[in-house]
């Protein structure tokens, strides 16, 4: 066998291999497995550039390289849908098509999947475009982001698809990724993403695809647009497609009458709620394409189409009072106090209003009578007024309160940010206790016996004011407080000693400066021997650090400009917390690439990408995304993108292999 067809028939395989576990969820092989065909494929991929393939398994693994999207103009316009929550609207459809046609059709019934469209085009069976609708006419293009998506073939099976043809459908995040995406941005005390749409959509215009290739995302495709199409009836092309190897619903129903309309959109808008995807309604399609020629467009939508929408589930209630809570963060929220109302099985009496802009955007007054929601989102929502039953004894207009409701401190809205803050982190109860909390908590200190409602007790008493107290009490102090007996007592005290020995980049994390998550202060750990150092240090300095940009950078700064801050870590440091880096901490680090930046490319066979990160800082060096005129050199791996190479080599930016560069620093 020849090198070229070794690669043809790995990437075959790869292609059938992934097909197998992403859309059909039966794989043959154990993962390993797989991983060992990619490794040998991207081997030979890499030592013969002249069988190069755009549409390569290896593209999958995607690329760190940034790149903004181009525009491309649409073959066929993405149009919309028409949008109806009334089932009468849906019988009128039905009625204007049977008068329209005078003839016997069929309506093909499907699941309205709520996540992103996409336009994928494909020429001799190969992936050549993934297009975002944009404004209906041209999109961005997103090919390489799309790439990443397990469940689209870059390759297609069989033979008998067009040789050139368009299909559309929708990008989506699973529940489970979302909400595991979501838990990740708030350990890193990142905003969350609203709902899995915006989700999906933020994470397909991010400018790096191995990013993309890490958000695990998911499409189904629900349209095939073409010259010479295999059969009339979209449903049985749609079919044909999946033996093609794109992933179709299989929820898909074709339907005569309204009464088998009406069935299939009871039996979904209970049954959806078991899907692992967000869905947001039903959509008719008219099966056959001829008939749908004849029904032809509007300006904005198909006449052969309706989209039937699921009415969020909602209830209308009284709002009595906008109270306001005031996080760790000093992040004010505001909340809609409510006459209790039952709402999916649950008893709802307080809903989030989000910020000024939203109270504002509703002319909320109290008294109101709102409808309150709970869509995609977790915690209920209020999603409008119902200003017809308004009396003449309208409440007062809801205004946005200007200072802090636990401290007096006076708000203040960060530039690009929708949030009001408290910014008395030193001395508002709420942000202190928070912080507390977050000291203690187990991925931090670990104090065991201490939890948020011994915190809340001991602050009332005023045995504690901020973190460094805890260190001062003592069993007398506490035992015979509620609930506390002698043996609880010890336990709290031994706990807090033993605190002392949490290693220096669990204490950064205490200290909870904002932005600086666990990831981040490992880095910060790092980078400096102790904790003077890193008051000390200016902002270059800090942002030269990887993993810490300006806002991150700035946010430090400004931690360690409060004197209240400063007397607090000295406080700390006193009592003897890890505020420094120990020997052990200190073992295998080495000033070898001080002031050098350094890319990593390629793949590696002794350590893994995160080894030889961690490699580069532990003795000094910077390690940076991209290749520019300032890298000192680059660590490459195996199959290091064509790209790059040609970009080092533009520059003169020296290639060092894994063998030179662990002499480098032995
Ligand atoms: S067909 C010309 N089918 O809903 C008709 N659309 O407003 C093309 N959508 O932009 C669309 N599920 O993003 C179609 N099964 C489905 C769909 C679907 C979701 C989205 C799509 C489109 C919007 C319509």
């Amino acid at each position: 066998m020849t090198v070229k067809e070794k690669i043809e028939e790995l990437r075959a395989e790869l292609h059938r291999h992934n097909y197998n576990y992403y859309v059909l969820n039966t794989p043959e092989i154990s993962d390993k497995e797989f991983d060992d065909m990619m490794r040998e494929l991207q081997d030979l991929e890499q030592a013969y550039p002249e069988y190069k393939d755009d549409n390569s398994p290896t593209m999958r693994v995607g690329s760190d390289l940034n790149k903004n999207f181009t525009q491309v103009p649409h073959k066929y316009p993405m149009l919309s849908l028409g949008n109806t929550y009334s089932e009468n609207e849906v019988t009128d459809f039905y009625e204007r098509v049977k008068k329209a046609l005078n003839e016997d059709f069929e309506i093909c019934c499907e699941m309205k999947y709520d996540g992103t469209s996409i336009s994928l085009t494909y020429e001799d069976g190969k992936l050549v475009r993934a297009v975002t609708r944009g404004d209906g006419e041209k999109g961005d293009d997103v090919t390489d982001n799309v790439k990443t998506i397990r469940t689209i073939p870059l390759v297609l099976h069989g033979s008998n698809y067009p040789q050139s043809f368009e299909i559309r459908g929708e990008i989506l995040m699973s529940w489970d990724v979302f909400e595991e995406l979501n838990r990740e941005k708030e350990a890193r005390e990142e905003p969350l993403f609203a709902n899995p749409r915006n989700a999906a959509s933020g994470t397909l215009k991010l400018q790096n695809s191995s990013i993309v290739a890490s958000r695990k995302l998911d499409a189904y495709l629900y349209y095939l647009l073409g010259e010479n199409l295999p059969y009339d009836g979209h449903y049985e092309n749609l079919q044909e497609a999946a033996k093609w190897g794109f992933k179709i619903s299989n929820a898909m129903r074709k339907c005569r009458t309204l009464e088998e309309i009406f069935d299939y959109i009871k039996y979904w808008d209970v049954e959806r709620k078991n899907l692992p995807v967000a869905t947001d309604g039903i959509v008719l399609k008219v099966n056959s394409l001829k008939q749908q020629k004849n029904l032809g467009f509007t300006a904005k939508s198909p006449r052969w189409a309706i989209a039937y929408k699921f009415q969020a589930e909602r209830a209308l209630t009284r709002l009595n009072l906008v109270t306001y809570q005031v996080g760790r963060t000093g992040a004010v929220t505001p909340v809609a106090n409510l006459d209790p109302v039952q709402l999916s099985g649950t008893i709802v009496k307080r809903a989030s209003l989000h910020n000024a802009d939203i109270i504002e955007g509703l002319d909320l007054h109290i008294g109101d009578m709102v409808y309150v929601e709970k869509g995609g989102e977790i915690i209920p929502k209020i999603t409008g007024v119902d200003t017809s039953a308004r009396s003449f004894m309208i409440g007062e207009k809801v205004k946005f309160i200007t200072n802090c409701p636990e401290c007096g401190s006076k708000l203040v809205r960060y530039e690009g940010e929708a949030a009001h803050y408290c910014p008395n982190e030193t001395a508002c109860p709420p942000q202190i206790k928070g912080k507390i909390e977050h000291f203690i908590s187990r991925r931090a200190m670990n104090i065991d016996g201490l939890g948020p409602e011994t915190v809340d007790m001991f602050y009332r008493l005023g045995l504690i004011k901020n973190t460094a107290d805890l260190y001062r009490l003592t069993a007398d102090d506490i035992k015979g407080l509620d609930r506390m007996g002698e043996k609880s007592a010890e336990n709290i005290i031994n706990g807090i000693n033993q605190s002392k020995e949490v290693p220096f980049e669990r204490v950064i994390f205490a200290l909870g400066i904002r932005f600086v998550g666990e990831t981040v202060a490992k880095k910060i750990a790092k980078a400096f021997k102790n904790v003077e150092e890193l008051e000390n240090a200016d902002l270059e300095t800090l942002i030269s650090i990887d993993e810490i940009g300006e806002k991150i950078a700035q946010s430090i700064l400004n931690y360690f400009s409060n004197a209240s801050n400063r007397e607090l870590v000295r406080r700390l440091r006193e009592t003897g917390l890890q505020l420094y880096r120990t020997e052990e901490d200190l073992s295998g680090y080495t000033d070898k690439l001080a002031g050098q930046s350094i890319v990593i490319s390629g793949v590696f066979t002794h350590h893994s990408r995160d080894e030889y990160k961690d490699l580069i800082e532990k003795h000094g060096g910077k390690n940076v995304g991209s290749i520019s005129a300032k890298t000192s050199f680059i660590l490459a791996g195996e199959n290091m993108g064509p790209a790059k190479l040609e970009k080092a080599n533009k520059l003169g930016v020296k290639i060092m292999n894994e063998e030179e560069f662990l002499k480098l620093i032995s």
